[in-house]
């Protein structure tokens, strides 16, 4: 099934994307690994062909907080591959502070929501290539406590680092469930997944000094490894027991009932609205 698929994964120089590439490259996929930094995907690829004998691996950088940058990732991406067979969109972060990206945007929902956005919209004809093509969103349970506040997008009201990032995780389950509306009917799936609760560096960047020892300090005692977190993104990606599954939520590879607010249909539509609003597709 996953043999000869090009996949694109996102985030994939280190923590739960670095895991999700080797498992696959294991498989025998195609990948494509984005990140920032040229020379944590290069030592990616390699540690990947040198554990998996999988050399089928090329990589692009990208700052995800930036829409000049994922226009042209998007750009690269349609000038080099024909088709792409799954988007794993991976990448994610905390931000300590309120912080605006290049956009106007709040760091955290343009990292980790509005690039899933765009990037998936500008690489929909690539995935329309495909015989069936599947995207998998990484969002996180994180988003049962999230609440949408559009006016948060672009102004400090009131900013928290928690919830920021459980409003961004939200808005990853709203947009898959629109995006697989607005996909019925072509061969192409939308799924996201919270990975669980993952030994990472994700709670040591960007952050205080005092956020990255609680970080340290709670992964040490309760967190799951990095192949373990990556099991669902995988089992979404390449099984072929969710090959016709769309708009849903996983969890362990099992589906999971995501929170109330996320099959409210009004508001997955505004969001999909403001955010092409402030990110034209
Ligand atoms: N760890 C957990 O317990 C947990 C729980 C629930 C959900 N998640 C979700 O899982 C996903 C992966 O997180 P992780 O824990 O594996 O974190 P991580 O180890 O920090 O990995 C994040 C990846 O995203 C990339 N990235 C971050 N900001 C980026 C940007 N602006 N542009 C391009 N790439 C960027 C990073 O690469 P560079 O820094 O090299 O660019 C890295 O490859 C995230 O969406 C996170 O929200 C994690």
């Amino acid at each position: 099934m996953t043999q000869d698929r090009t996949i694109l994964i996102s985030g994939a120089s280190s923590g739960i994307g670095l895991a999700t590439a080797e498992a696959l490259a294991t498989q025998g996929a195609r990948l494509i690994l984005t990140a920032r930094s040229t020379e944590k995907l290069k030592e990616a690829s390699q540690l990947i062909t040198s554990k998996t004998g999988n050399k089928n691996i090329s990589h692009h950088t990208v700052d995800l907080s930036s829409q000049s940058s994922i226009r042209s990732l998007a750009t690269q991406i349609k000038n080099t591959y024909e088709k792409i067979d799954v988007l794993i969109n991976n990448a994610g972060g905390v931000f300590p502070e309120f912080k605006l990206s290049a956009d106007g945007l709040e760091m955290t929902i343009a990292t980790n929501h509005f690039s899933q956005f765009l990037l998936t919209n500008q690489l929909l004809d690539l995935l329309k290539r495909s015989e069936a093509a599947r995207i998998v969103n990484v969002s996180s349970d994180s988003h049962y406590n999230g609440k949408i506040d559009f006016e948060s997008f672009q102004k400090n009201k009131g900013y928290f680092i928690m919830k920021a990032y459980a409003q961004s995780k939200l808005a990853n389950v709203l947009f898959t469930q629109e995006l697989a509306e607005r996909l019925a009917g072509t061969p192409i799936t939308a799924n996201s997944l919270h990975p669980g609760f993952v030994k990472t560096n994700i709670g040591n960047k960007d952050t205080s000094w005092y956020a990255s020892a609680v970080w340290s300090l709670i992964t040490a005692i309760g967190a799951i490894s990095v192949e373990k977190g990556a099991e669902t993104s995988v089992y979404l990606a390449s099984s072929p027991e969710v090959q016709d599954i769309t708009g849903k939520y996983y969890n362990k590879c099992k589906e999971k009932t995501p929170g109330k607010q996320t099959f409210d249909k009004a508001l997955q539509k505004e969001l999909w609205r403001i955010s092409e609003q402030l990110c034209p597709i």
